[in-house]
């Protein structure tokens, strides 16, 4: 385990095993039809990677680059758009991909942006859901794990950039981001 990590929440084989269900899930919802995957980065890479390949569909990728929190913990409830999407979403199935869903500023501006540009439908899957810490009506359709309040790292998910690349979703010691 990482020095800095207090204590590992999910292992590898758990995040697996959770995306996998989430991808028969999805699989299952959108038969027959050909959704387009919008990752959210940078936090979603790896989650974007893993869930893709365990979805059974005719599907598509597109990126897009957001930033809310700058260098801190705490959102600062203002949301940049870095890189836009690269094809147009008009007339399609989005199913949005994030690692965290906190307070929901972040999708709630971002709904609003996606929205005016005519996709067929747009649902939400985030591998982890802060429920708790929500000040904004955004609930996600597909959940992977709702987590308490803690500071996490790993699986794509940083502090200051760093600890993307842990295998495992850990806990940060509180001495790292007080110092
Ligand atoms: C994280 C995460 C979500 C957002 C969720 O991104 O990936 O996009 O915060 O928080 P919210 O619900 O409070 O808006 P961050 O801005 O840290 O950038 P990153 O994806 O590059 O890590």
């Amino acid at each position: 385990m990482h020095k800095d990590v207090k204590q590992i929440l999910y292992t590898e084989e758990e995040l697996r095993r959770r995306v996998k269900e989430l991808g028969s899930q999805i699989t299952a919802d959108y038969y027959g039809r050909r959704p387009m995957l919008i990752s959210v980065l940078r936090g979603s890479y790896i989650f974007m990677a893993d869930l893709t390949r365990a979805i059974n569909l005719d599907l598509t990728v597109d990126f897009m680059v957001v930033s809310s929190y700058g260098a801190g913990t705490v959102s600062s409830g203002q949301v940049e758009i870095k890189k836009d999407l690269s094809d147009s979403i008009e007339g399609r199935d989005l199913i949005i991909v994030e690692d965290i869903l906190d307070s929901g500023n972040t999708l709630y501006y971002l709904l609003e942006v996606l929205r005016a540009r005519k996709p067929a439908s747009i649902r939400l899957c985030t591998l982890m859901d802060k429920p708790e810490r929500r000040t904004k009506p955004i609930t996600a359709d597909y959940a992977g794990f709702t987590i308490p309040d803690a500071f996490i790292v790993g699986y794509g998910l940083d502090f200051n950039e760093r600890y993307r690349n842990l295998p495992y979703v850990g806990v940060l010691k509180e001495s790292v981001y007080e110092k």
